[in-house]
């Protein structure tokens, strides 16, 4: 039989990193390739307003929670979230810094949240967040479980996206669980992921198009053959993650059936003097 639960006692705690990346940033810190930085790098641009977005649907329901589990968890997530905006925005700073018009990828996002949060009801913004937070953990687990993905990349970004990875892991079902104990239904939610893969995809796109056009690698043909191929190809980053993005569309899904707690406990030790309470 599936897991259907969040495992009990799971413990998520925010972690105080406090990365003070390097400046400048090596434009292309990994690899030296310019796709695969800017691919990561236009995730980068999409968390400090997408993170406050989750936080702020989380918030919506706090108060009809019981649980205690349950609300020291929700607990925990509002603090890794925003941990993770503080340290994207010093990220996304450097960006800037670089020469990329990090704003002209922001603005739009921000008007489609500020919409969203004006326009949907309670249940489809704390929805959306469910979906985003599958994307970020299906991400964060091909990060943790095969570390060759982020081969080559420099040591402070390696680090920074493995306790990202980290912590996305921790609190993936947060989100997931109060929207079950609060609403429930399903056909709500798989919409709610096929828009959020739309702009996903969309936003991520545009994010790495506007870099690499800075770069002025848009027509470095062999780069960009062999970036799709690491990104679409048979065995690339997202072709892998295929299988498990598919599973959230099942009647029965829950976060932890994609059991990774072992990974958490081989990861966790690296940052466990970084915890806060
Ligand atoms: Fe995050
Ligand atoms: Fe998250």
């Amino acid at each position: 039989m599936m897991t259907t639960v969040t495992p009990s006692g799971l413990k998520i705690r925010p972690r105080r990193m406090d990365f003070s990346l390097s400046d400048p940033l090596p434009r292309h810190w990994h690899s030296g390739d310019p796709f695969k930085t800017h691919f990561f790098n236009s995730m980068s641009v999409l968390f400090p307003d997408g993170e406050r977005y989750f936080i702020d649907s989380v918030r919506l329901f706090r108060d009809q929670i019981t649980d205690p589990e349950l609300l020291e968890q929700i607990r925990g997530f509002i603090g890794q979230e925003g941990h993770h905006s503080r340290e994207h925005i010093e990220y996304n700073q450097r960006l800037r810094d670089l020469g990329y018009d990090i704003d002209k990828l922001e603005i739009p996002v921000r008007k489609r949240i500020r919409f969203v949060q004006k326009q949907f009801s309670a249940e489809r913004q704390l929805a959306g967040t469910v979906a985003m937070e599958h994307f970020t953990a299906i991400l964060a687990d091909a990060l943790l479980r095969e570390p060759e993905w982020m081969a080559g990349a420099t040591p402070e970004m390696q680090k920074l996206w493995r306790w990202h990875a980290l912590e996305e892991t921790e609190h993936k079902a947060v989100a997931f669980d109060v929207y079950m104990k609060v609403c429930g239904d399903r056909q709500i939610l798989r919409r709610a992921m096929r828009q959020a893969t739309f702009f996903f995809l969309k936003d991520v796109t545009q994010g790495m198009w506007h870099m690499l056009r800075r770069d002025g690698k848009l027509g470095d043909v062999k780069m960009m053959v062999r970036g799709m191929r690491w990104l679409w190809g048979r065995n690339g980053f997202f072709t892998r993650l295929v299988g498990v993005y598919r599973d959230y569309y099942r009647t029965d899904f829950h976060p932890w059936q994609h059991d990774n707690m072992a990974l958490l406990e081989t990861h966790s030790e690296e940052f466990s003097a970084a915890l806060i309470r």
